[in-house]
């Protein structure tokens, strides 16, 4: 959740760190801090608010020290304050500890903490860490030739811990050393020249090395200026694999645009070009997967899918089900990841699982992989970022390739995620009934999806117009049918995510079902309603919101034609094939909420109470 960055070099360390923060910043902007090792002493500098902030107040202060770590926090325990932003220093000062995520057994910790003699000035469940490790440093046996007294005091204290932390921590006593651990919070190591640097996402990394090691769940590093070792909470020796980060620093910059989001819905077309390229076979009828891991013999032993998801790329999943049911004929079932985890849900024993995650790091997607795991069924990842945790727990998978995104309301992940299920679609349909020639037509639908997101990226100035006459209104409804269903879920989504307006989706036919009791001049809705088999019933839905004073926007694909006078805005795209209807219908809804929430002067790439990815439970 929150952003970690550690260095451990000869360069100015506040530096490097504040960089890296900034970087870092979109996964948590409550308050930021840092701590850096000068003369034997922890120098502690903390905010509420930015980066920017901290920068401000660590600019007053001297900092020369090479070794230091640094932190944003996205509040789980204790409100934003200064006295809970991290790093929290252990009562004797000695240990300075940064963290993501949740200690669940803080409170049983802290009051025997209490008992010997340990002081808190937090609310947070990081401070208890802190202090636990102290204890244990106070009170342990001298440490064995060759071990550091630090990292066996860190190692015990995690030995106590339930619950999932990403945490890097500072001695007093050891002031060029910095010990780090994960479990179920990701932690990458930067293996620079002379330097290490460490941090919870590879873009704090990437402008001093590309060369990284990514932390298991159980093991603990010891970092030097020399040397850096990895071990597990059992004390086991690990042998470090080093990768390679292939994006660059420049993939996590703005381009010019004003901001992520709307670099990231203009860089589509390229997006999904990326994570289409060599998908595809020779005679281009079907669709190839490296990753996948499957033969297609045993793909067509499969007869269930079961997605797991959270948020958009649950979205993401209700789409890849219409697809797949409509084309391969194969019944397929989509759960929150939050919900699969613990309902025990009773399952065809040849069902294939997919979880579908942008950053790979989602606790609940995570641990729907790991109970589907468990139950010994194989997991398929659908997922943005190479060596995060989904990526390297799941069985097989299909990378979405559309590099780095950073605003927090998920664009390109999204479409791309769209792009790669309706591929999926495909795959399974030509294993079955799909002829080839159906199947040459579905590829080349899908190779055109760039273009025709370029053409629905051209209404960006009118939908710009429409979001300035709608941003004052507090409820929205977007109604779609069938794979726009979960368009207009997305579009309600997206829109209350970024410019905290109260929206809603339905399936258009649905909404006279409940929601109708909403409507009237002050609520709009957004309709879907592209040409085609349920176009006049759509239109139909659409009569029974004027008729009772709904302003209506409807977005509409070229040859549609809507009753004059009905919609107060339209919008078209273009017409296309079913399975790539979902993704350029996503543009408008997608420039809409950006437009809305500019207009509203929301801070578009940092939501407030969001955080891109979430780490907690
Ligand atoms: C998207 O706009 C949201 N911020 C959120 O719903 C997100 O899609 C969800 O948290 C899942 O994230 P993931 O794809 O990284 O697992
Ligand atoms: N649980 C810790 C806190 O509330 C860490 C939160 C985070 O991941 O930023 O401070």
């Amino acid at each position: 959740m929150c952003g970690i960055v550690g260095y451990v070099g000869t360069r100015k360390a506040a530096t490097i760190i504040l960089e890296g923060l900034k970087r870092l910043e979109y996964r948590g902007y409550d308050s930021a801090g840092l701590a850096i090792i000068e003369g034997g002493k922890i120098k502690v500098v903390k905010t509420v608010g930015r980066v920017e902030q901290l920068a401000k107040e660590v600019a007053k202060v001297h900092l020369t020290g090479t070794v230091g770590l640094g932190h944003t926090r996205w509040a789980t325990h204790g409100g934003v304050t200064v006295a809970n932003a991290h790093p929290h220093l252990s009562s004797d000062g000695k240990f300075a500890l940064i963290h993501n995520g949740v200690i669940e057994n803080y409170s049983q910790i802290k009051a025997f903490l209490l008992t010997k003699g340990y002081t808190f000035t937090s609310e947070t469940d990081t401070e208890v860490l802190c202090n636990l490790i102290a204890y244990h440093y106070a009170k342990e046996r001298k440490p064995a030739a060759g071990e550091s007294a630090f990292l066996e005091s860190v190692r015990k204290a995690l030995r106590h811990v339930e619950g999932t932390y990403g945490i890097a921590a500072l001695c007093a006593d050891f002031p060029d050393q910095m010990v780090a651990a994960r479990k179920a919070s990701p932690l990458i190591l930067g293996v620079g020249e002379n330097e290490y640097l460490l941090a919870s996402d590879a873009s704090a990394l990437v402008s001093s090395t590309r060369n990284v090691v990514y932390l298991k769940d159980g093991e603990l590093v010891l970092i030097t200026p020399k040397e850096f070792s990895i071990s597990t909470l059992d004390q086991a020796d690990v042998s470090p694999v080093v990768d390679r980060i292939d994006w660059k620093v420049e993939d996590a910059n703005m381009d010019g645009f004003s901001h992520f989001m709307e670099k990231e819905i203009f860089e589509q077309p390229l997006a999904l070009e990326n994570a289409m390229r060599g998908r595809f076979s020779e005679d281009s009828s079907t669709a190839l997967f490296g990753g996948l891991n499957l033969t297609p013999a045993e793909l067509r032993q499969v007869d269930r899918f079961m997605f797991c998801a959270c948020g958009t790329a649950w979205h993401a999943c209700l789409v890849a089900e219409h697809l797949i049911e409509r084309f391969a004929r194969i019944p397929v079932e989509v759960d929150y990841s939050s919900e699969f985890r613990y309902r025990n849900a009773p399952l065809d024993p040849q069902t294939l699982f997919f979880v579908v995650s942008q950053s790979g790091e989602t606790i609940d997607t995570l641990a729907a992989l790991r109970e589907a795991k468990r139950k010994g069924y194989r997991v398929m990842a659908i997922n943005n970022v190479v060596g995060s945790s989904i990526a390297r727990e799941a069985d097989g998978g299909i990378f979405q390739h559309v590099g780095p995104e950073i605003g927090v309301a998920s664009t390109k992940a999204f479409t791309s995620q769209l792009l790669i299920g309706a591929m999926v679609a495909l795959y399974v349909a030509r294993l079955r009934d799909m002829s080839f020639n159906d199947g040459v037509d579905y590829v080349k639908a899908l190779k055109g999806v760039p273009d025709l997101v370029r053409q629905a990226l051209k209404q960006a100035a009118h939908i710009k117009g429409i979001a300035q006459r709608y941003a004052h209104y507090q409820d929205f409804l977007f109604l779609g049918r069938l794979s726009l269903f979960p368009i207009a879920l997305e579009g309600a989504l997206k829109l209350k995510e970024i410019s905290y307006i109260h929206s809603e989706g339905y399936p258009a036919a649905e909404m006279k079902h409940g929601p109708i009791a909403l409507i009237s001049e002050k609520c709009p809705s957004v309709f879907f309603a592209p040409k085609g088999e349920i176009f006049n019933k759509v239109v139909s839905s659409m009569q029974e919101i004027k008729a009772r004073k709904g302003p209506v926007i409807a977005i509409t694909t070229e040859g549609a034609e809507l009753p004059p006078g009905l919609a107060d805005e339209v919008i078209t795209i273009p017409d296309c094939h079913e399975a790539v209807l979902p993704i350029v219908a996503t543009i408008p809804i997608q420039l809409l909420s950006y437009y809305i929430a500019v207009e509203r002067g929301c801070d578009v790439d940092k939501p407030r109470n969001l955080a891109k990815s979430v780490t907690v439970e």
